[in-house]
């Protein structure tokens, strides 16, 4: 029996977050000061669970943090999961989500043991703005280096993440667009989730679809493109098919009805969604002794207790329990 929710979704989409630790301070993830509690597995621990919940029906793994890259043994990691096969028998389907800091130098490699696509974070193209927002000196060179050389091994489609936060960065929208265009990449701008270290959170700091949509316009006209349901980002290009623009919108367009996805943090807990108030411990099972077939029958009664929805905005909404950098992108 393949994994299923008790609304009635499948979940086929595994984030699996390797590490917290980031050598990033993301205004809209970290704290300034402290942060990460540096909880992280041994990759054998992250391996058993991945196989174990690629037997219950996921196809797709994606690596997340903290900032993956950071972890010694990723590489090997990587191949082991490349060897696990689907219940149809097919390869996984392996990305990763990256700050792009460390990747220019270890993504050949990583390409080379069975991963397929990359995910960059780039909120900024004015280096000076991506440095206020990411809080380190320079790191922008080494992220457009690590885009470019992502690109040439041919990890296509590359995507690049621009968390979009008013007074920060809403003036590189249409930067951004020029950069889709020539760097031939797809870019996609999130909305920003109540999911900090500190409390930055505001209905007004979103930049919402509808207004990215309007500066989009602005520049050129834009197109929709067709997307798949379990797709997060709707997906744009310009009147004349140059450039990819995605538009995650979890705020003002919550995409929860289709959600496939459930989540592994850095210290081993199963979580349901971003905004869970519990994680469940898939990592304590293991430690007391559980069989495969325990923890498979206790990863099937979490992953049905997913929640419907998210309540972002909404009167009484409570922060969920962890912040990103443990929940893993
Ligand atoms: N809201 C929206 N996106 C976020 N990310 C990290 N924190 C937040 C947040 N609070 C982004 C990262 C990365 C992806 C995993 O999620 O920039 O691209
Ligand atoms: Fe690090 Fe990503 Fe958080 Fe930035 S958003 S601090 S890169 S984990």
């Amino acid at each position: 029996m393949r994994l299923r929710d008790k609304h009635g979704r499948f979940i086929t989409d595994l984030r699996i977050s390797i590490t917290d630790r980031c050598n990033y301070r993301c205004v809209y993830c970290r704290t300034g000061n402290q942060g990460a509690q540096y909880s992280e597995l041994p990759f054998t621990d992250y391996l058993r669970m991945v196989r174990v919940m690629v037997g219950l029906g996921i196809e797709k793994v994606r690596l997340t943090g903290g900032e993956p890259l950071l972890r010694n043994g990723i590489v090997d990691f990587v191949r082991d999961v490349a060897a696990l096969r689907t219940l149809d028998g097919q390869p996984l389907d392996i990305a990763i989500t990256t700050n792009g800091h460390l990747l220019a130098n270890m993504v050949g490699p990583l390409k080379e043991a069975g991963l397929r696509r990359a995910t960059i974070s780039m909120d900024a193209v004015d280096p000076a703005t991506f440095a206020r927002i990411t809080r380190v000196p320079r790191g922008y060179d080494n992220v457009l280096a690590g885009i470019r050389a992502a690109k040439r091994v041919g990890l296509e489609p590359v995507k690049v993440n621009c968390v979009l936060l008013r007074g920060f960065n809403e003036d590189q929208i249409v930067e951004f667009a020029r950069f889709s265009r020539d760097e031939g990449v797809v870019v996609r701008f999130i909305e920003f989730m109540p999911l900090e270290e500190d409390r930055v959170w505001s209905p007004d700091v979103v930049v919402a679809m509808d207004e990215i949509l309007e500066k989009l316009n602005l520049f050129r006209p834009v197109r929709q493109l067709p997307n798949a349901p379990s797709e997060t980002a709707r997906r744009y290009t310009f009147d004349d098919g140059l450039g990819e623009i995605g538009i995650i919108a979890p705020v003002s367009h919550p995409f929860c009805g289709h959600c496939s996805r459930i989540r592994i943090t850095s210290d081993g807990k199963i979580r349901t969604c971003l905004f869970s108030l519990f994680d469940h411990d898939l990592a304590g099972r293991m430690r007391q002794g559980a069989t495969d077939a325990e923890l498979a029958d206790y990863v099937r009664t979490v992953a049905d207790q997913k929640e419907a929805r998210h309540h972002i905005g909404e009167a009484g909404f409570i922060k969920p329990s962890r912040s990103m950098v443990h929940i893993g992108g």
